[in-house]
């Protein structure tokens, strides 16, 4: 039987830029191509989790504009349950605008939108789920209300990083962060009473337990096209494999495979993995 995961988080269109150098402040370069997809990190996640098998039911808002059903488009053919988002009037839908370098590293700022209308009235909407997993493009409040109405696995994957409660850091059960967001929470990270996740790209992945290393998993051999959405795959991998019971290190390398497969297409949302998908990879010697 399917788990049930319910994803508070963003929504938005990415409009992409690739192909050229990532340009430095005050610089203009030239030479990429355009495409536009949907994505946001937590539409990203709840379309991860989706595809790898789980019932998803997603909170979020956009914007009244000509946008929103773009960026809602292959969550709804796919079947995830929308119920929880909300059209807000005069806002517009969420936009990332992204640089992806030939090497596939990515620059990406998000113009909020109707992201930053995600409530607690909203949150207060999603169905009782066997996990609930959250990141940080929405307003703190809505993910402290997802966390106090959690009866399952809470997991926050801490991004973009930013302030936020000690209470969120100390009793989260589950917190995926990358290098960078690990540096920026430090010390505070080793506080919490559940798992921490730091994920390591080409150096695998770190499993804490009470501040001390519990696990590892190393990095499947890729080659990278463009790594937006990775941390988005890895998440919700995470979060399913450890709803359906899997133990805390096959977790760990059933999220590293599904990471692994997403930054070998382009875009955030087409490059997210299938179950079967991340089954072959797991089963190759
Ligand atoms: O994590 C990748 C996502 O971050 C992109 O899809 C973009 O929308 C931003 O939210």
């Amino acid at each position: 039987m399917s788990v049930r995961i319910g994803i508070v988080g963003s929504i938005n269109l990415d409009l992409v830029a690739s192909g050229a150098p990532l340009p430095a402040p005050g610089e203009t370069v030239t030479g990429a191509s355009f495409a536009r997809h949907p994505g946001g990190k937590g539409a990203n996640q709840a379309l991860a989790a989706r595809r790898l098998g789980a019932d998803v039911t997603m909170v979020g808002c956009v914007g009244d504009d000509g946008l929103a059903e773009s960026a809602l488009s292959i969550l709804r053919a796919e079947g995830v349950d929308l119920t929880g988002v909300e059209t807000v009037k005069d806002q517009a839908t969420g936009v990332a605008l992204i640089a992806v370098s030939p090497d596939g590293e990515n620059q990406i700022i998000v113009a909020s939108g109707a992201n930053a209308c995600v409530s607690e009235r909203l949150v207060s909407k999603m169905p009782d789920c066997d996990a609930i997993l959250c990141q940080l493009e929405v307003p703190i409040d809505a993910v402290m209300a997802a966390f106090e109405r959690s009866k399952g696995l809470f997991a926050v994957n801490l991004a973009p990083a930013m302030d936020v409660p000690d209470q969120l850091l100390a009793e989260a059960d589950l917190i995926i962060v990358n290098g960078g967001e690990a540096a920026f929470y430090g010390e505070k990270l080793l506080q919490n009473k559940g798992r921490v996740v730091v994920t390591l790209g080409k150096d695998g992945a770190m499993l804490y337990e009470n501040g001390k290393v519990a696990g590892s998993a190393p990095a499947f051999d890729v080659t990278a096209v463009d790594t937006t959405g990775a941390g988005d795959t890895f998440s919700a991998a995470l979060v399913v494999a450890l709803a359906e019971g899997q133990d805390p290190e096959s977790a760990l390398r059933f999220a590293s495979a599904a990471a692994a497969l997403a930054v070998t297409k382009a875009g955030a949302q087409p490059s997210l993995p299938t179950r079967s998908e991340v089954e072959t990879l797991l089963a190759k010697p």
